[in-house]
């Protein structure tokens, strides 16, 4: 309901203001004194705080109030000043998480050209978009080299590195240290699971596919998780706190973390899978909770591997592939190993693509 002007009360926990649109501002005395931003409280070259809460009472409660030409003005009972503007008392708390749609059915990753991502500005906004919204891109025309996902760095990167490589070859191996380096079909899954943070971003980068079969796989995990959390939500709340570990080793290296199979943000939004059949370790089955984990695990399995939760296609040489590994799992059929096929893999973060979609939109590009 719009007022006339707006409506201020107080009491001794803070201040509520109905705006004349009728939005409601509920302000804690703390979080206004928390949130001065004369320059005492802040530092102008950085616009970080100063001020710590610490130098007020935990009782605080302004001497005055008042609301003139849209500025909440305060005076606080040790004479200091703040002046907050009305549009930023009212747009804070505004929604910055991941806004995300599951895929519309017979979803195939939208290509893009590898040159014109790099050097189109506008090109890559568009691009970085449509990889926030879905989750996955294709860019095609990339060079056959070995290091081109190193090109990428300036739209997605820095490159994360992670062990084994920096730059990760995948192509049959008989020394291989997983089950990538055969020709066996892959199951969807995420990378590196066996980290505390998974890398966020995977780019995969096709140099030759000379085989039949070996068509590429993913799946929409938000998606599965979305469906699972609405049919069975004791399941899905179990595959949020039971700890699963995970391993990925060669005779070199040692990685291994234990960590439940769904992260929610403290929201209860769904903000992360880890999902490796590959890598998963065993689960101690004298824990009360394993049978019905194992319940729960049996129905993701399944679901995951629905071959209507795929999308197919096939990857040919000079394509690339990139996946928020944190929501899209990716998988592949198994081959005949009668001609190479020859992969690399390189990972980022998805902070950091965010960031740079961020630029584009201060440039006024996107
Ligand atoms: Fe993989
Ligand atoms: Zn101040």
């Amino acid at each position: 309901m719009t007022v006339s002007k707006p409506q201020i009360q107080r009491d001794k926990d803070g201040i509520q203001i109905v705006w004349e649109s009728g939005r409601h501002s509920s302000l804690p005395h703390l979080w206004l004194r928390d949130n001065c931003g004369c320059s005492d409280c802040r530092i102008a070259q950085t616009s970080e705080k100063k001020f710590i809460l610490a130098d007020v009472p935990v009782d605080l409660e302004p001497s005055t109030v008042d609301l003139v030409d849209d500025r909440l003005n305060i005076v606080w009972p040790d004479g200091h000043q703040s002046s907050y503007d009305g549009a930023m008392l009212r747009s804070v708390g505004a929604d910055r998480s991941v806004t995300w749609s599951p895929w519309p059915a017979q979803f195939v990753p939208q290509r893009f050209d590898f040159r014109r991502f790099l050097s189109d500005d506008r090109k890559a906004a568009e691009c970085l978009r449509e990889f926030r919204d879905k989750g996955a891109i294709i860019l095609t025309e990339a060079p056959i080299a070995s290091g081109t996902l190193e090109e990428l760095a300036p739209r997605l990167g820095p490159i994360r590195e992670l062990l084994f490589d920096r730059i990760h070859d995948v192509e049959v191996d008989p020394s291989g240290y997983n089950v990538a380096h055969t020709a066996l079909p892959l199951p969807p899954h995420n990378d590196f699971a066996s980290y505390t943070w998974p890398p966020s971003v995977q780019a995969l980068h096709m140099l030759e596919n000379e085989t039949t079969g070996g068509e590429s796989i993913i799946v929409d995990g938000w998606a599965v998780l979305a469906a699972l959390r609405e049919d069975y939500p004791h399941y899905f709340d179990v595959l949020c706190r039971m700890p699963v570990p995970f391993r990925e080793f060669d005779d070199n290296n040692e990685t291994f973390a234990v960590a439940p199979i769904v992260r929610c943000d403290v929201d209860g939004n769904i903000a992360g899978f880890r999902f490796s059949n590959q890598l998963m370790q065993t689960v101690d089955p004298n824990d009360a909770r394993t049978s019905e984990f194992y319940r729960a695990y049996h129905e993701l399995c399944r679901r995951v591997t629905d071959p209507a939760a795929r999308s197919c296609f096939r990857l040919d040489s000079g394509e690339i592939l990139i996946v928020f590994a944190h929501r899209v799992l990716h998988g592949r059929d198994a081959f005949e190993p009668t001609g190479r096929r020859y992969l690399q893999d390189a990972y980022f973060e998805f902070d950091n693509v965010k960031n740079h979609l961020f630029v584009l939109q201060q440039k006024g590009v996107a």
